[in-house]
């Protein structure tokens, strides 16, 4: 009878075509950077319209010539598109932070056109902001603890002048067993839609529990509010990815 072996383990994990994990733990190091934006793409549910969406709102919430801020800005796609969006978003400056090195130097590549966009190594948990008018996250702060994400939450909502506001596209928790059973068939149906196959959906799935540690629509919008937004709504949601937008009053 031939040996059921557990399926992580030390050897490498085909998630895509062109991206291995290590040790069947999810790292955005060890060559991501090259194929993330294709990866990202075939994973994550309205990654382009979402994208979309934060820049309109960028429009909506950055001053002419004022500042906003990308968390976990990855290769720069979305900070690209923040920074020349339209006349209002592109007289702003921009800041990504990332603290996966390769990120940052494709970053640095990509967006080297774009005079608008400051690249910074670094960690948000520690990170210090300056007084700004809008912040994205965009599938980043899902990769912290509760307590870093609440502590986190609490400076940007600092460093926002009033009106600014925070956008959040995050995966989430369903409210019940039977819409996270539901949502979970159909994401992986998406991703099948997309192109990846039974076994890079499952190792990916593996390869990301724990790393990733989504919470509610209730339990993120209750930190929200701990951290003094007193206007949260959701604005976007497709199965377990979920947009809340959060103004400073
Ligand atoms: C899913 S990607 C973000 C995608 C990107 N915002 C986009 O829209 O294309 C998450 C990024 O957050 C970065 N990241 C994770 N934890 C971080 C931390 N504590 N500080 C800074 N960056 C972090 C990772 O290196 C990765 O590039």
């Amino acid at each position: 009878m031939s040996e059921i072996l557990p399926r992580s383990g030390s050897t490498l994990q085909v998630v895509d075509t062109d991206i291995q994990v290590s040790d069947g733990v999810w790292s955005f190091g060890n060559g991501v950077a090259d194929a993330f934006v294709a990866h990202v793409r075939k994973s994550v549910p309205l990654y382009d319209m979402g994208h979309f969406l934060a820049a309109e709102l960028a429009s909506c919430f950055v001053m002419p010539h004022g500042k906003g801020y990308e968390l976990g800005v990855s290769t720069g796609e979305l900070i690209r598109r923040l920074a020349s969006h339209n006349a209002r978003t592109a007289s702003a400056q921009w800041v990504g932070v990332d603290c996966e090195q390769e990120m940052i130097e494709k970053a640095s590549k990509d967006c080297s056109s774009c005079q608008n966009i400051e690249l910074i190594l670094g960690d948000i948990r520690e990170f210090r902001f300056d007084s700004c008018d809008f912040v994205v996250d965009f599938l980043t702060t899902q990769f912290l603890d509760r307590r870093d994400r609440e502590e986190l939450y609490s400076r940007v909502y600092a460093s926002l002048r009033p009106g600014g506001a925070l956008f959040i596209y995050t995966k989430a928790l369903q409210p019940n067993g039977f819409l996270q059973e539901l949502a979970g068939l159909l994401y992986s149906r998406f991703k099948r839609y997309q192109g990846l196959n039974h076994e890079q959906i499952s190792l990916k799935s593996e390869s990301v529990y724990g790393v990733i540690k989504p919470v509610t629509e209730r339990e993120l919008k209750a930190m929200l509010k701990s951290a003094g937004f007193r206007q949260v709504s959701l604005v976007v949601k497709y199965l377990n990815f979920e947009g809340v937008l959060a103004v400073k009053r």
